[in-house]
C-alpha cells in the first residue's frame, strides 16, 4: 500500500515509517520542515512539507501524493511545558484533532482514499467508576476535570469524526522507549509524586509496540477503536517506583493529595488517583497484535537501563561534507 504519514518525524512517526517499510508499503512522510522532511529520506520515505493545519496545503499534499492510506500522527507535545491548566498545554494539539483531523479526512474523501488511522489516547478518558480496567465499549468520562475538559473533547471529537469516516482510532497507551521521553526526567529529580494511595491506574505502551500495531491498523478494515497498551494497565504507586529504580534515581515522594491538588493542580491527582487503565483485548483479538513487551515491566528496564544512545531512534542528521 502508499501510505502517507502525517507526523512521519516524532516519537511514533520514526519507528513507524520503517515498520512500514519492512511490511513492504510504500511510505511518504511529511514534516513542517524541510529540513526534517529531508532526513525522512534516511528512513526510507518520500518527503512532503506540510502543516495539517493548513486545510488546502493537505488536499493539495493528498492529491499529489496519491496514498491508499493516511496514518495521522501529528501532535505538539514535544517541547510543551505541562501546567496545571492541561488545556493549555494541549491547546495545539487539539487542534490538530479537530482541525487537523477535518483537513486530513476531508482530503481523503476527495482524492478516494481508502484508509484511515488515526493517534488518540485511552489514558485519563475512561469513566472514573467501576472496575480499574476498561474496554473501548465502557464509557468515556462524562465529567473530566475542568483543567482537561478541552483536551477530553478533542479526542472524542478525533475518536467520533474517524470512526464516522470509516477510518480507525487508535487509543495509545503512554508512549515509552525513546531516550528524551519527557516522563524521565521528572521521575530522576523527584519531581513526579506518588498522590494520596497512588490508586490512578496508568496503560503504556512501548513505541516500538505501537509502531507495530498501527501497521496491523492499516492493514485492517474499519471503522474501529482500538486500546492500544501493554497487557499490565498498573497503579502509579506500583509502575513509577519500577521506574524511579530503572533509572537509577530515589523512590518517589509521596503527597497528600490536598498537596498535589496546591502543586500539580487537579488533572495531575485524578491521574494519580483515580484514573483508569484500558484492556487491549480487542487489538489483540481483532488486529491479531502482540505487544513485543508485555509490561511496562520489561518495557522500562529494556528501554532505559542501558545508555540513551542504544535505544535512539532520533532522525539521522546527514554528515556535513
Ligand atoms: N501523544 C500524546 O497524547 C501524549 C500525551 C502526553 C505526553 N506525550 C509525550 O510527548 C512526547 C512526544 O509526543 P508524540 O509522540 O505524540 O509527538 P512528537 O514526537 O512530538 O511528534 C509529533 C509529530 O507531529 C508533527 N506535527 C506537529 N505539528 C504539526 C502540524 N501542525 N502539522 C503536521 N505535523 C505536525 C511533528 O512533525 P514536525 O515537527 O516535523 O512538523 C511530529 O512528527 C513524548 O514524550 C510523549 O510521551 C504525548
Amino acid at each position: 500500500m502508499r501510505v502517507l504519514v502525517v507526523g512521519a518525524t516524532g516519537a511514533i512517526g520514526t519507528r513507524l515509517v520503517p515498520e512500514l517499510i519492512h511490511r513492504g508499503h510504500e511510505v511518504i512522510g511529511t514534516s513542517r520542515s524541510k529540513d526534517k522532511a529531508e532526513r525522512l529520506r534516511t528512513l526510507g520515505a518520500e518527503p512532503v512539507v506540510l502543516d495539517a493545519l493548513d486545510a488546502r496545503a493537505v488536499r493539495e499534499a493528498v492529491a499529489a501524493a496519491e496514498p491508499e492510506a493516511i496514518v495521522h500522527q501529528a501532535t505538539a507535545l514535544a517541547d510543551v511545558r505541562f501546567s496545571r491548566r492541561l488545556d493549555r498545554s494541549f491547546a495545539q494539539t487539539n487542534q490538530l484533532r479537530r482541525e487537523g483531523t477535518d483537513a486530513l479526512l476531508a482530503a481523503a474523501r476527495e482524492a478516494g482514499v481508502r484508509r484511515f488511522v488515526a493517534q488518540s489516547f485511552a489514558n485519563l478518558r475512561y469513566a472514573r467508576d467501576g472496575g480499574p480496567v476498561k474496554t473501548e465499549d465502557d464509557p468515556l468520562d462524562p465529567f473530566p476535570v475542568k483543567a482537561m475538559r478541552e483536551t477530553s473533547a478533542a479526542m472524542t471529537y478525533l475518536d467520533e469524526s474517524v470512526t464516522a469516516a470509516g477510518g480507525i482510532a487508535l487509543r495509545y497507551g503512554s508512549f515509552y522507549g525513546a531516550p528524551n521521553d519527557g516522563l524521565l526526567e521528572p521521575v530522576r529529580k523527584r519531581l513526579f509524586p506518588i498522590v494520596g494511595d497512588g490508586g490512578g491506574v496508568s496503560s503504556f505502551v512501548h513505541l516500538d509496540d505501537a509502531a507495530a500495531a498501527t501497521v496491523l491498523a492499516l492493514e485492517h478494515d474499519g471503522p474501529a477503536i482500538y486500546n492500544v497498551v501493554d497487557d499490565e494497565p498498573a497503579p502509579v504507586r506500583e509502575w513509577l517506583p519500577v521506574l524511579a529504580a530503572v533509572l537509577g534515581a530515589k523512590p518517589p515522594r509521596h503527597f497528600p493529595v490536598w498537596l498535589a491538588l496546591v502543586f500539580a493542580g487537579e488533572a495531575a491527582v485524578m491521574m494519580g488517583t483515580h484514573s483508569r487503565g484500558a484492556s487491549n483485548a480487542r487489538a489483540k483479538r481483532e488486529l491479531g497484535w502482540t505487544p513485543r513487551y508485555a509490561s511496562w515491566r520489561e518495557g522500562f528496564a529494556e528501554a532505559y537501563a542501558r545508555p540513551p544512545a542504544a535505544t535512539s531512534t532520533a532522525i539521522p542528521t546527514p554528515a556535513r561534507t
